[in-house]
Formats: structure tokens, C-alpha cells, sequence
């Protein structure tokens, strides 16, 4: 096995250490929803937001890491169910770091989401449910995807010919149909504020 005669060191520096200092409580914001439907528009958005109230944040976006640490992985259920997972790892550092990390990435199977959900603590997974009808996606088409997938070009595309498992109860529900990016946005700063995220 190649994990044997490796073992696991403590830190001396400590997440409760980081996060004091950041005066913040690190989490996930995962943002999920189809192609097209706003998900890094809106944690754009939102981290714009976290910082301009001196927090301490990194944004993951699922085209940009595609261009790096996941290069060479596709779009068949089995390279998605990776992407997701080294995610789901990379952005648990994140949380250990004391980041607010938030991730863009359409995750589109359940599973895959609660996996990464389980890395970290109960309260450190934040699912941001980016809720635009695929109709409104297709329509918005910004990268002309939906077009090439509807002409047979693009196997595998989520919504045409790959599924969305939409979140069952995620702790934010965004609606983003006609609705300002600020809005929408503002209610993941709402929901972060009620639950005591960012305290001072
Ligand atoms: S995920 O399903 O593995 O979570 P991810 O968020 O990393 O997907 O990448 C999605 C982006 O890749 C889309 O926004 C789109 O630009 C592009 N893309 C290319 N091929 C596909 C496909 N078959 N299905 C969905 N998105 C695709």
C-alpha cells in the first residue's frame, strides 16, 4: 500500500489558534447548482463581501482547478466523484488554515457532497444550494456549453445527459432566478452572521 510507514504528525499550532486570530469560524461554503446557474458569480460576490468585513477567505472554482491540480480529469461519473474528492480534502486544509474557503464546483452527486460534509466538523460544512432552473441556465449559456451539449458535442453535460442530485436540506437555499446578484449574495452573509461565523 503506498499510505504505509507514513504517519501522522500533530501540529503545535492549532485551528483554534488560527481561528482566534482571524476572529472568524473557519467553514465550508459549498456552493452546488448547474452549469450556468450563478455558483461563482454569487461566492465572487460573497467573498467580496467577507473581506470587505476583514475576513479571511479563498475561493475554489471549479474551471480553475480543473486547469491545475485536476488537470486530466473528465466529466464521467468517476472523474467527477475525484474532482469532488480532492476538493473536498483540499478545501478541509483551508479550514484548518482558519479560511472561510468557498467552493464553486457543480458537484452534482449527493454522496460525493455528504463525503466531504464528513471531513470536516458538523458545523464547518456550510451547503449553498445555487437553485436556477435548468431552462434559465440554458438560456443564460454564457460559455455557449448548453448549445454544443443540445448539438451532441459535449457527452456527459450535467442536466442533458448527466444528472443533478439537487441538495435535500441545504443550509442555504438561493433562488437565483431574477434575483440581484446582491441579494443573493447578501443571504449567505445573513446566514453566516446569524450562526456566529463572523464574529468580531
Ligand atoms: S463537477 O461536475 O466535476 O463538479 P466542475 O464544477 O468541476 O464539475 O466543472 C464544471 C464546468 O466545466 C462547467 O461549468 C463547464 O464550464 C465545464 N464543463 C465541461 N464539460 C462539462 C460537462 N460534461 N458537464 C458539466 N460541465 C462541463
Amino acid at each position: 500500500m503506498r499510505t504505509e510507514n507514513i504517519v501522522w504528525h500533530d501540529h503545535h499550532v492549532t485551528k483554534s489558534e488560527r481561528e482566534k486570530l482571524k476572529a472568524q469560524r473557519p467553514c465550508i461554503l459549498w456552493f452546488t447548482g448547474l452549469s450556468g446557474s450563478g455558483k461563482s458569480t454569487i461566492a465572487n460576490a460573497v467573498e467580496t463581501k467577507l473581506l470587505a468585513m476583514g475576513k479571511h477567505t479563498y475561493l475554489l472554482d471549479g474551471d480553475n482547478i480543473r486547469h491545475g491540480l485536476n488537470r486530466g480529469l473528465g466529466f464521467s461519473d468517476e472523474d467527477r466523484i475525484e474532482n469532488i474528492r480532492r476538493i473536498g480534502e483540499v478545501a478541509k486544509l483551508f479550514v484548518d488554515a482558519g479560511t472561510i474557503v468557498l467552493t464553486a464546483f457543480i458537484s452534482p452527486f449527493l454522496e460525493d457532497r455528504e463525503r466531504v460534509r464528513a471531513l470536516v466538523e458538523a458545523d464547518e460544512f456550510v451547503e449553498v444550494f445555487i437553485d436556477t432552473p435548468l431552462e434559465t441556465c440554458e438560456q443564460r449559456d454564457p460559455k455557449g456549453l448548453y448549445k454544443k451539449a443540445r448539438a451532441g458535442e459535449i457527452p456527459n453535460f450535467t442536466g442533458i445527459d448527466s444528472p443533478y442530485e439537487a441538495p435535500e436540506a441545504p443550509e442555504v437555499h438561493v433562488r437565483n432566478d431574477n434575483v440581484p446578484i446582491d441579494d443573493a449574495a447578501q443571504q449567505v452573509i445573513d446566514y453566516l452572521q446569524t450562526k456566529g461565523y463572523l464574529h468580531a
